[in-house]
């Protein structure tokens, strides 16, 4: 079981998950991309018709899906049971229902689980990125990050994501979409999304990718200090 980890934090579009791949990859570590977790959840109850408000089937779904989730930063396929969902987690209607479906309790405890036991069977070291993992899933991580970006950034980055060049008006309804998100994952009753207080901040509205992954590297060679040569 490892003792190196990585918590990393942080509402949609803060870069958390091309961040979280390039640490994984330059540390030659596993990740594990908690969002992608609750997106398969959501992208079986969609596709076995539930409603949104069916919570206890949504909850009987959470505890049978098999889920199957790559950690290798290489390779980010996902599968429910034998269906490779990867492309189908980013739909437009996964990503609307998603936060509904996340807010539950018996879907959060589902994965809180398979989130802890990826980590315990890892051999070396984890990045592992999402809303909770330094408040609930890993408190006792010993090097937490939370990343932001002011909304607009994060719009424009979404947009550029997609292969769109958007108008401002179009920018401005995305920047409204994220903030929505934003007020979902934060004002839930369970695991809103929150920086552990003793998570190490940083706006990313400024910085290039490789710069966060830079400075996410160097803590982890501060907190780490065993970890031995890690590729350029
Ligand atoms: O990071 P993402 O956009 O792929 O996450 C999808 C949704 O999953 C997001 O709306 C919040 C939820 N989520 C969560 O509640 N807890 C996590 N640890 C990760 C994601």
């Amino acid at each position: 079981m490892t003792t190196h980890v990585i918590a990393i934090d942080g509402p949609a579009g803060s870069g958390k998950s091309s961040v979280s791949r390039q640490v994984a990859k330059r540390l030659q570590w596993i990740m594990l991309d908690t969002g992608a977790m609750y997106r398969a959840i959501t992208w079986a109850v969609l596709d076995q018709q539930i409603a949104l408000e069916d919570f206890e089937s949504i909850g009987r779904v959470a505890i049978n899906s098999e889920i199957t989730i790559h950690t290798d930063p290489d390779n980010s396929q996902v599968f429910v049971g034998d269906h490779d969902v990867t492309q189908g987690i980013r739909s437009p209607e996964v990503t609307a229902a998603v936060s509904a479906v996340s807010a539950l309790a018996s879907v959060r405890s589902r994965l809180v689980d398979l989130q802890r036991s990826t980590v315990a069977d890892a051999e070396y070291g984890v990045v592992i990125e999402g809303r909770d993992i330094g408040t609930v899933v890993l408190p006792d991580a010993r090097l937490k990050v939370f990343l932001t970006a002011d909304p607009r950034v994060r719009a424009q980055r979404r947009g550029s994501e997609l292969g769109q060049d958007l108008s401002s008006q179009d920018l401005d309804h995305m920047e409204a979409t994220i903030r929505e998100r934003d007020a979902k994952d934060s004002g839930r009753e369970i695991s809103p999304l929150q920086a552990a207080s003793d998570a190490i901040n940083i706006d990313t509205s400024d910085l290039t990718q490789e710069q966060v992954v830079e400075r996410i590297v160097q803590l982890a060679r501060e907190v780490y200090p065993e970890i031995s040569n890690p590729s350029p």
